[in-house]
């Protein structure tokens, strides 16, 4: 079987609540190898809380220093740019000087959107969608308002909007993350999950937990969709041509 492509991952060191050194940076690339990545988008975080990178050349230029280090050590993992990108004033200036750091450089750019305070962000992905940038939510599982709405899923699924759930939601889990469980697995089987990927942060407690999230997919869902969600999505996702003949996961309508 192909690796795992894992578009959403904290592994660059120094920039946000990832890893801290160039060390713990190399750690979590090993973890993510042994847990069958192959390909990983490096998103940190940008213009939240926990963000020290504000430019996508600096995640360009800390990219290129965790490539030579990890072929320095022997670990093989194909390793691409990015950002969670938290819902800000600055996106379409960012769009404006061709600097907003989408998945790969490609079309697709991770969003993050607060998770406890509704927002209407139609006009917002409209605007984006103008501009041939597709937008995929992280981790909605975590949205506490979706109780009540899920029509609203439909209305975003409409203007081509993916959604990513992270492995561990789908797996049994204490505290605040464990509450995400049920929800996690409402998006896989009402069809509106796109994409599953990793969320790491660490090799502890938000270590990379594909596999196991991968295993009980197949078996919950079937292997074919499984697979979907955790290889060949993601892999259209970082492509960086147009993408109109690829499929997403949601009732089988077309991304482009
Ligand atoms: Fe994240």
């Amino acid at each position: 079987m192909q690796g795992f492509i894992d578009i959403h991952c904290h592994c660059l060191p120094d920039l946000d609540d990832g890893p801290e050194d160039m060390e713990q940076a190399i750690a979590l690339c090993r973890a993510l190898v042994e847990d069958g990545i192959e390909t990983v988008v490096a998103t940190p975080h940008m213009f939240n809380s926990f963000s020290d990178a504000t430019d996508i050349q600096i995640v360009l230029h800390v990219v290129d220093q965790l490539r030579v280090r990890l072929q320095t050590e022997g670990v093989t993992l194909n390793l691409l740019p990015g950002a969670e990108v938290t819902l800000n004033d600055q996106i379409f200036d960012l769009l404006k000087r061709g600097q907003l750091p989408t998945l790969n450089q490609g079309q697709f750019l991770l969003l993050e959107i607060p998770s406890s305070l509704y927002m209407d962000i139609t006009t917002i992905l409209e605007k984006l969608n103008d501009h041939g940038i597709r937008c995929i939510l992280a981790h909605p599982e975590r949205w506490g308002y979706l109780k009540k709405n899920w029509a609203v899923l439909d209305r975003w699924t409409k203007l081509g909007v993916g959604f990513q759930i992270s492995a561990s939601s789908l797996l049994t889990g204490a505290g605040w993350f464990g509450r995400m469980k049920s929800p996690a697995w409402q998006f896989v089987e009402k069809g509106y999950a796109t994409v599953i990927a990793s969320d790491a942060h660490d090799i502890q407690d938000r270590r990379p937990r594909m596999r196991q999230a991968y295993r009980i997919l197949a078996k919950r869902i079937g292997t074919a969709r499984a697979l979907q969600l955790c290889i060949h999505n993601p892999q259209c996702l970082i492509r960086k041509d147009r993408l109109s003949e690829h499929r997403n996961s949601v009732n089988g309508e077309s991304l482009g």
